[in-house]
């Protein structure tokens, strides 16, 4: 399919969150939904850099309805200030796009206790969701269905997360490097969206009940150029080197095009309700690996972090409902957690005409190397050899993926 952002609706009347709002795709998805009048919060942890950038997009948008955010995702409290701040000035929310991320950055705890990655991208992005929910959900019960969404960016460097997907043992991966720690916490970006749409989107619990419906999605934007690399560690360098190649062979995309996959998500007419919940990358380019993995398909590994995440987050102060109950299934995940961490296999997904998906099941060779590409990664606690062997047989799958695919073409 194909996707710009001129073909967005009027937006005006509506509210719109975006997480990094400052830089890179947030910064054009905050421009683009501002450009079609819809009033957006552009949250940023640098209130200078906010300014400058809200105060470039008015620039190029001058009627350009937009207002700063400010909050430091590596600082809970500053996550609920926000979001608190945010409810005292509006009545509706009819999107929020968590869009914020870091990548491959050297071993950091917060000061909330998280490692650095896994905070940034996941936890604060879930708790910053569970404190906007409500209103979301009080805004959808009077609208069509799709009127209110949440996108939450994630990458193909999911398939980078540890064997099992999450390492609930230890999940700061502090051996394991920094692409696992990336891979995982965008891993949990992913199954975090599935739970969403299992709790709120189409033929939920809660349209059943009639307390609002809410399209959620997951978004690998492309590969983009941004300044999401420049905190990358030397030891996550291997990486960019690949990255380099593929930027002299102009196969990145611009931060503006970089945008257009959450835009579609977030505010798209064309978007279907059997969308919701489903991994979207609709610009996908030579060098991309074309598959999610078997753990981002995992429903009860998404209960199971949903569980962790809401008993851990209300421990420490940050969640302010109560579990919810969700599904049968979520109780059988409590008896038999291990189950849910067995190494799952990946799948070839191939876009359909509409900008879905449809696993395929995956061929025996598409199964054998993207199993190869789970166990390439797939270890705890590894020692930098071994880091630097799995850092390099992941490249190499990916490589020979897309040279394989393309001998398919
Ligand atoms: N670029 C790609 O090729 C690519 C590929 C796959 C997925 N993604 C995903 O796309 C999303 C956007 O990244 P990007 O490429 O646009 O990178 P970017 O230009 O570096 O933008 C990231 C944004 O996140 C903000 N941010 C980082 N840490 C934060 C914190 N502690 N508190 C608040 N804001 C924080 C940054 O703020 P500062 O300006 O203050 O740092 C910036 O506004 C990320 O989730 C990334 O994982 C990107």
């Amino acid at each position: 399919m194909t996707f710009h952002p001129d073909t967005l609706p009027d937006l005006k009347g509506k509210v719109f969150i975006v997480t990094g709002g400052n830089s890179g795709i947030g910064y054009y998805t905050v421009a683009h939904l501002a450009e079609h009048g819809a009033h957006v919060y552009m949250c940023a942890r640098s209130p200078e850099k906010g300014t400058a950038a809200i105060a470039n997009i008015k620039k190029m948008h001058p009627s350009a309805n937009i207002d700063l955010l400010q909050m430091d995702l590596m600082d809970l409290t500053s996550v609920v200030a926000a979001a608190k701040h945010f409810l005292t000035l509006e009545t509706a929310l009819h999107g929020l796009v968590n869009n914020a991320g870091i990548m491959a950055t050297p071993f950091e705890m917060t000061k909330d206790g998280h490692e650095a990655q896994w905070q940034t991208n996941y936890l604060a992005h879930w708790v910053l969701t569970e404190h906007l929910l409500p209103l979301m959900l009080r805004t959808a019960k009077t609208l069509p269905p799709g009127s209110v969404r949440i996108v939450n960016l994630t990458s193909s460097g999911h398939l980078g997360a540890p064997k099992g997907g999450i390492n609930f043992k230890d999940l700061s991966l502090e051996d394991s490097g920094p692409w696992p720690r990336y891979g995982q916490s965008k891993l949990a970006n992913i199954l975090h969206t599935k739970t969403l749409h299992k709790t709120y989107g189409p033929d939920s619990p809660s349209v059943r009940n009639g307390e609002g419906e809410i399209w959620v999605s997951s978004v690998h934007p492309g590969l983009v150029e941004t300044n999401l690399a420049t905190s990358v560690g030397e030891s996550g360098s291997g990486m960019m080197s690949v990255f380099s190649v593929l930027r002299m062979f102009g196969l990145i995309w611009p931060a503006d095009k970089g945008s257009w996959t959450s835009l579609f998500c977030a505010a798209s007419r064309d978007m279907k309700a059997e969308q919701s919940g489903t991994y979207f990358e609709i610009f996908r380019r030579f060098g991309e690996p074309r598959w999610q993995s078997g753990a981002a398909k995992d429903e009860k590994l998404a209960e199971r972090l949903e569980e962790w995440t809401g008993e851990v987050m209300r421990k420490e102060g940050w969640a302010i409902r109560p579990t919810v109950n969700r599904t049968p299934a979520n109780a059988l995940s409590r008896v038999a957690p291990l189950v849910s961490l067995g190494l799952a296999e990946l799948e070839v997904v191939v876009p359909v005409v509409d900008g879905s998906e449809a696993a395929v099941g995956g061929t025996d060779e598409a199964d054998e190397e993207a199993e190869g590409a789970d166990d390439a990664v797939g270890v705890e606690a590894v020692a930098p050899e071994a880091e630097a062997e799995a850092e390099d047989a992941f490249l190499m799958s990916m490589v020979k993926a897309e040279v394989d695919n393309i001998a398919k073409l």
